[in-house]
């Protein structure tokens, strides 16, 4: 072969391999996150058989975040100290994954949500400080004095426990004392495997437990203009953005979530749903919190990112005067009842009396739904469903009490 055709070859073979290392290095970067040793040794061996034995708790796991972060099936199923272990084909598994395990890489979110009154105050609503332990008693009292420290539910009890456990328990159990001494759960609004922030900002998610008569929050919510607006234009809105950089843009219509806990426009973000707010409004009477000036201005200042302020102080003026008018009617009810009691017309037994289940109804449903609608823009709750029972209701009442007085002549 003459040396021309050789020197020939070799430029053109140089150039291709010049080219092809040029093109190479303008490539994006190879993705080798997926392949650390602990991942392959943690995900790939419990994937292997679990994209056979519970596939769908795979295909969730890897559209999650934590797949992209390489967090591990392992990171979350270890059993940590305190724990319960089981052996799992070489694995140590923890015999439940608790918040004990989000929170060793999410202290933050743990702490805040530990204080609120989804945890331990949830739990003690319906057990009392029944399985709590001496030390977190003492640290749920500082935060919310008698919420745990008090007896089991009087209904709950009298219902028993199957229906304590799958009712009462279904929605109360997100505070629940765990046995390696964390405290509830963080899967309710965020599920195990997706662990995702845009479910926890659903409306949906939260009216899972806050829904029915006695807390119609999710019904509140879709009969408001946040609500209408928010079903007819939820295409448009991104309910992924990291809190931290969550903004007005991405969300221009507020969700519970928004309310009640997202850091918007570089607000605070807080897993502490009792932050926000200024009365006790699910009580019999509703009174003032301590907070009460402190809850109120962080609610505000959510508002404010969306609402002039002439327009959430009038919101406001016109809630708390629903608040003081449910207070006046469902104290004469209240009144009423201990007229009966002291009298000796009424055993002193909870719930064995048709009168105390009314009564019950009477705070309860109606009381509670006037409060909630006013607060929460829902015009039909603070009326057909509010104050109208609690007319109704109190003609009723005074009818079964002077029943029950010409009966005790
Ligand atoms: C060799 C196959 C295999 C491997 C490896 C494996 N698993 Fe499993 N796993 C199973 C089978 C089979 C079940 C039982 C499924 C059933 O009961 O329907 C199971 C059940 C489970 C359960 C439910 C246990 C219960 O009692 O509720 C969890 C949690 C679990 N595996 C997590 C993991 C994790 C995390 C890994 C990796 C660290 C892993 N598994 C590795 C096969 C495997
Ligand atoms: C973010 C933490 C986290 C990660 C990561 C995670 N899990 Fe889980 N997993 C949980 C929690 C929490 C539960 C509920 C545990 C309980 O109730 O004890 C659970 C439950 C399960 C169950 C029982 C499901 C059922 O309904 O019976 C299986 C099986 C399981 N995980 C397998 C896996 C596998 C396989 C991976 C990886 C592909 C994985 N998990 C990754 C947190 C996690
Ligand atoms: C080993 C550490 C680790 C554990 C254990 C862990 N996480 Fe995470 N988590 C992470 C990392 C890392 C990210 C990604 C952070 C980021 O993208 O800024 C993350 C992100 C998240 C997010 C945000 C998801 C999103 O869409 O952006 C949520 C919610 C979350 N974790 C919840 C949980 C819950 C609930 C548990 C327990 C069941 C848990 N994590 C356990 C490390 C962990
Ligand atoms: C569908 C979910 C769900 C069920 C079932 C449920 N609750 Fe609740 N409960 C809630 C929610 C949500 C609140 C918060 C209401 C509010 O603040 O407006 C609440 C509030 C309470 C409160 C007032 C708050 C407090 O700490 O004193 C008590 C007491 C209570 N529930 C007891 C019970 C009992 C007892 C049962 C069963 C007989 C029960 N709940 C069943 C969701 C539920
Ligand atoms: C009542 C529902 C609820 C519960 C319970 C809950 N979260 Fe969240 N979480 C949310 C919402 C909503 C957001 C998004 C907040 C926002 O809109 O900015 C979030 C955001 C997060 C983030 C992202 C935070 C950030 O700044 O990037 C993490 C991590 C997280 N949660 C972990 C947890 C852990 C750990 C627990 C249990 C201790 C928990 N969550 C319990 C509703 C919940
Ligand atoms: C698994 C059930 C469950 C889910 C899901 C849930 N909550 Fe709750 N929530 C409760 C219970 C139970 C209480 C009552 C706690 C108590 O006894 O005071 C409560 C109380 C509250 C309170 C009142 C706190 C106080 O100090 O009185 C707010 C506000 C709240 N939740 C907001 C939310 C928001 C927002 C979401 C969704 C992001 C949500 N919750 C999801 C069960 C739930
Ligand atoms: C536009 C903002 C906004 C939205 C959206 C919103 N809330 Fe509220 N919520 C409030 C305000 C304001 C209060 C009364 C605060 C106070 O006590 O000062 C309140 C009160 C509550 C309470 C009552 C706590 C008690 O004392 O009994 C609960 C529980 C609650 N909201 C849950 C929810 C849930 C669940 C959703 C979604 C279905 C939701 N909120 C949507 C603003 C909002
Ligand atoms: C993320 C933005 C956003 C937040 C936060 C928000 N709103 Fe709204 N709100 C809206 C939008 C959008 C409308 C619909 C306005 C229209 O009719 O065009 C609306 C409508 C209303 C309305 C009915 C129309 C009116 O102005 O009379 C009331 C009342 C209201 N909001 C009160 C509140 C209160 C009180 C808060 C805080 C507790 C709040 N909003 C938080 C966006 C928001």
């Amino acid at each position: 072969m003459p040396f021309k055709s050789i020197f020939i070859a070799c430029v053109i073979g140089g150039s291709l391999m010049v080219a092809a290392l040029m093109i190479n290095r303008a490539r994006p970067p190879a993705d080798t996150s997926g392949s650390t040793p602990t991942f392959t040794q943690a995900t790939g061996r419990c994937a292997q058989c679990h994209r056979e034995e519970t596939a769908a708790v795979v295909h969730q796991f890897e559209r999650s975040a934590h797949s992209q972060a390489n967090i591990t099936c392992y990171d979350c199923h270890q059993a940590l100290d305190g724990q319960e272990s089981n052996e799992h084909y070489n694995f140590t598994l923890a015999g439940d994954v608790t918040s004990l395990n989000c929170q060793a890489c999410h202290r933050t979110e743990y702490d805040q949500f530990a204080r609120s009154r989804h945890a331990l105050p949830a739990w003690g609503a319906v057990r009392g400080a029944a399985e709590v332990s001496a030390d977190l008693l003492a640290e749920s009292e500082q935060h919310h004095p008698g919420a745990v420290d008090r007896p089991a539910n009087a209904l709950a009890l009298l219902e028993g426990p199957a229906a304590m456990q799958t009712g009462c328990l279904a929605c109360h159990a997100i505070g629940a004392p765990n046995q390696d001494g964390s405290i509830g759960t963080c899967t309710e609004c965020h599920s195990r495997h997706s662990t995702s922030i845009a479910l926890a900002r659903e409306p949906q998610t939260c009216g899972q437990c806050h829904m029915g008569p006695d807390h119609s929050q999710i019904e509140i919510y879709n009969e408001s203009k946040h609500g209408a607006l928010f079903n007819a234009q939820r295409p448009a809105l991104d309910l992924g953005v990291d809190p931290k950089r969550l903004t007005t843009a991405d969300m221009p219509i507020p969700t519970c979530a928004t309310c009640h806990m997202s850091g918007l426009d570089g607000l605070k973000v807080t897993h502490d749903t009792t932050e926000r707010l200024s009365y006790w409004l699910f009580a019999e009477v509703s009174e003032q919190r301590p907070g009460y000036l402190a809850g109120q201005t962080e609610m505000k200042e959510t508002c404010l990112k969306c609402h002039a302020s002439t327009s959430v102080n009038g919101f406001y003026v016109e809630a708390e005067a629903v608040v003081a008018a449910t207070n006046e009617r469902v104290g004469a009810a209240r009144d009423l009842m201990a007229g009966l009691r002291s009298d000796g017309l009424l055993t002193p037994e909870p719930f064995d009396e048709a009168i105390e289940f009314l009564y019950f109804d009477f705070w309860h449903y109606f009381g509670r739904t006037a409060k909630h609608g006013a607060f929460m823009g829902g015009a039909d709750f603070v009326q057909w469903h509010g104050n109208y029972e609690l007319l109704l209701k109190m003609t009723e009442l005074e009818e079964m009490a002077s029943a029950l007085r010409s009966a005790g002549d």
